[in-house]
């Protein structure tokens, strides 16, 4: 039986972790393949909708990463994401999922090795605690 591979779902702000993830492509930082990238005009713009949407269809991960805060353009989004994501954290665990399979992170365009290790990272606790319970066997 082949081994799990968790499937993530990344939100990134097209000014920073966008950036770093394209970064990290072009100078061949090795990450694993297991993220889909959804590009974000800013890490406040996440609606919690798009969250539990993407854990619906069958990601085993979220993951939400934009600019530290003193870099992001639109100057609060930062802070918007970061209560956002307190509370759509209460609800995944209501919905009966692991709070690691949620994660926040700020990770500057310059960062390309931190986001590649954070997606090493990610997919090692994900195949730890297994497959999404609200995999229903959708492909993301
Ligand atoms: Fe990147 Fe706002 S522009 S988090």
């Amino acid at each position: 039986m082949a081994e799990f591979e968790p499937k993530i779902i990344a939100f990134c702000c097209n000014w920073c972790t966008y950036a770093a993830a394209d970064i990290a492509g072009t100078s061949r930082i090795h990450y694993p393949a297991n993220v889909r990238i959804v590009r974000v005009m800013c890490s406040g713009m996440v609606d919690p909708i798009y969250i539990l949407k993407a854990f619906e269809m069958g990601a085993d991960g979220v993951l939400i990463a934009g600019c530290h805060e003193a870099d992001c353009h639109y100057l609060n989004g930062p802070l918007k994401c970061d209560a956002m994501f307190e509370k759509i954290k209460r609800v995944v665990n209501i919905l009966g999922l692991e709070g690691e399979r949620l994660r926040r992170e700020m990770i500057a365009a310059a960062e390309a090795p931190v986001f590649a290790e954070l997606i090493e990272e990610m997919v090692k606790q994900l195949k730890k605690l297994g497959p999404s319970p609200l995999r229903e066997g959708v492909k993301v």
